[in-house]
Formats: C-alpha cells, sequence, structure tokens
C-alpha cells in the first residue's frame, strides 16, 4: 500500500462503476431489480477482500472498487424507499414493520458508508468503517429478500412489479454521480406516516390503477 494518504473528501466514482451491471437478467420485475443490485453489492465487497489479502493493493486500487460501491449503497436504499417501500406498505401483509425495520437498517448502512467516506481510504479505520457497512448490509440483505420481497411477490401483480421496476431503473439511471444522491437518515416512523398519508390520499382521490398512481419522483 502507498503511505499516502487520499484526501477525505475525494470525489467518488460513478455507481456505473459497480461491477455486474451487464447481467443477462432481462426481467424488469422490481424484486429481481433490487436482487441484482444486492448480488452486485457481495461481488464488490469479496473484490475489496481480495485487494486486502494482496500485498501489492493500492489505495487507488481500493477506492475504484469502494467509491461506486459506496454510491450504489446510498442509490439503492433511496430508489427502494422511493419506489418499493411506498407500494410495499399499500399491499404487503407484514408491510408496516418490514419497512420500519428496512429505513432503520437503510439509516445504518449510510451511516457507515459516510464514516468511511470521511477516513483515508486503507487506513485501520476506514476497514473499519467499510466493514460495519459489510455487515449492516448483509444483515438487512437478508431481512429484505426474506421478508419484504418475498411479501411484495405475494401480494402484486406481475405486471405492478414490472412497471415498478422499470420506475426504479429510471430513477437510477437519473442519478448517475453521487451529488446526485440523497443519502441522507430519514426517521422510519415518520417515513411511513408520511407514505401511508400518502396511500390514503390516492385512494380518495379514486385512483386505482395499479397504485402506481401515488407514487412519487420521476419516474
Ligand atoms: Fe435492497
Ligand atoms: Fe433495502
Amino acid at each position: 500500500m502507498s503511505e499516502q494518504d487520499e484526501p477525505t473528501d475525494r470525489p467518488r466514482r460513478t455507481v456505473r462503476a459497480v461491477p455486474g451491471n451487464d447481467d443477462v437478467n432481462t426481467t424488469t420485475d422490481i424484486t429481481a431489480l433490487i436482487l441484482d443490485d444486492h448480488e452486485r453489492f457481495r461481488r464488490a465487497f469479496a473484490e475489496l477482500d481480495e485487494l486486502q489479502a494482496s500485498p501489492n493493493a493500492t489505495e487507488s486500487e481500493l477506492s475504484q472498487v469502494w467509491d461506486p460501491l459506496a454510491a450504489l449503497l446510498d442509490l439503492h436504499a433511496q430508489a427502494e424507499e422511493e419506489i418499493f417501500y411506498p407500494q410495499l406498505l399499500r399491499r404487503g401483509d407484514d408491510a408496516e414493520e418490514e419497512t420500519l425495520d428496512a429505513v432503520g437498517d437503510h439509516n445504518d448502512i449510510r451511516d457507515a458508508v459516510r464514516d468511511a467516506g470521511q477516513r483515508p481510504v486503507a487506513s485501520s479505520g476506514w476497514w473499519e468503517s467499510v466493514g460495519k457497512a459489510r455487515v449492516a448490509n448483509d444483515e438487512h440483505m437478508a431481512e429484505e429478500e426474506r421478508e419484504a420481497l418475498a411479501d411484495f411477490r405475494r401480494n402484486s401483480p406481475k405486471e405492478l412489479r414490472e412497471s415498478l421496476g422499470r420506475g426504479f431503473l429510471r430513477f437510477k439511471e437519473a442519478r448517475p454521480n453521487p451529488e446526485d444522491i440523497d443519502s441522507s437518515d430519514r426517521d422510519p416512523e415518520q417515513y411511513v406516516r408520511d407514505e401511508q398519508q400518502a396511500a390514503a390520499g390516492t385512494s380518495a382521490g379514486g385512483d386505482s390503477s395499479l397504485g402506481i398512481g401515488g407514487l412519487r419522483g420521476d419516474h
């Protein structure tokens, strides 16, 4: 490793640089697209393992893996909160608890990513923060896949899942740079209250078109 520290406010590479974006998967089912991102996370963390094991790995090489991974972790959480969880709240069997858990987990992931961004790459503190992000994300993905995604598959038609997936892709494509991403924490209970109110407003307005009329954001 070089002994030179990276500046702590270094620009992150774009999320497009995360490996695994060439998937052959052509479905736009949002539950499958979320799984695709989860696989990208697992592979990027495995790449960091390889670099950690290499005596010749440089800080630049670590940044080339971590920076787009960090950006995608934040963007994925934001996209789920904008596109997926509002619809889960409208349809899921146990949606409120699943959403409270998810937003709280997203905050833990965002906190660790933010912490890593404030430390010199390859320092012990940086590895510690990266490790915290990984643990929080691994635990969250397992729970999200087992509960929220399964709940949504049971309770939403395929055409809605595909429509939401197109919105999920557009939401991410519209934010190619880290500065486009909102990585601020959200209060889980306030989030659920706001989305439940939005859902009530949507149904009061008579929009029954698969429930997607109440979605927020540019999709
Ligand atoms: Fe996820
Ligand atoms: Fe999530």
